[in-house]
């Protein structure tokens, strides 16, 4: 794991884009696995900035989204889709049939998890994936378990997970209690992984994350495990790390 630690929010954004940036540059027909919550807002704000001054394209770039919550319409602004469509896909001149991002309202949704774990083989695989870190340690919606569930699927949200969103909604009762994640082994398979975290309420489960076993108690953890991980923190998600070191 390479830890970079930027000064503030605005300097992990930067950062975090321009590492996006290199990939499509080095390779414009990466497939990028991308993620949604508050973190990554800066991030595709500095990258829209990159866009807009003529530096990328992405033309060629294919994505795969990291979860969706189940039983929402694209058309609900709570949904995944509508937030990537809001800040990044609709200003930027991606195909849209290479835009994937699991169908919370397929039939069938065993059906719709084989398909995403499907498209993205067929895709070559994942160059690049973005991730956050929930409170509890999940990434994607891969939430605290007895064991590491491999593939795509259905997941039951976490009290805490249900509580932590309930900002982005009008109240807890709102959340979506279910959703479609990707699972360990496909965000593990990755070629690069990027994970973010701000702010000190990560503090500890970075440290943990970093530090601590290897368990599906704290999915974020089994990243010690991959070989080729940048977690890009800025000093409050890291304030943990500067007091291990000089302890
Ligand atoms: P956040 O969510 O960026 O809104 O803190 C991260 C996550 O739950 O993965």
């Amino acid at each position: 794991m390479r830890i970079v630690v930027a000064r503030d929010y605005e300097e992990l954004s930067k950062k975090a884009a321009n590492i996006l940036a290199s990939q499509i540059t080095l390779k414009p027909d990466s497939v990028l696995g991308l993620a949604t919550g508050a973190t990554p807002v800066g991030t595709y704000m500095e990258l829209l900035r990159i866009y807009n001054e003529g530096d990328i394209s992405f033309s060629e770039a294919v994505t795969f989204n990291l979860d969706e919550y189940y039983g929402l319409d694209k058309e609900n602004n709570q949904s995944y889709y509508y937030f990537m469509m809001e800040h990044l896909f609709k200003h930027v001149n991606i195909k849209h049939k290479n835009i994937h991002i699991p169908d919370g309202r397929a039939k069938d949704i065993q059906e719709e998890c084989i398909h995403y774990e499907s498209k993205i083989a067929k895709a070559g695989g994942i160059d690049l994936q973005l991730l956050g870190i929930g409170r509890n340690g999940h990434i994607g919606f891969n939430e605290p378990d007895v064991k590491f569930e491999a593939e795509t699927h259905l997941v039951t949200l976490d009290e805490d997970t249900i509580e932590a969103n309930s900002r982005f909604f009008i109240s807890p009762e709102e959340v979506p209690k279910q959703a479609i994640s990707m699972g360990i082994k496909t965000i593990m398979h990755s070629k690069k992984i990027l994970l973010l975290a701000s702010g000190e309420e990560k503090a500890e489960i970075i440290y943990n994350m970093i530090y601590g076993k290897i368990t599906p108690e704290l999915p974020a953890s089994v990243l010690q495990l991959h070989p080729d991980v940048i977690v890009l923190l800025d000093e409050e998600a890291a304030s943990m790390l500067n007091k291990n070191r000089t302890s």
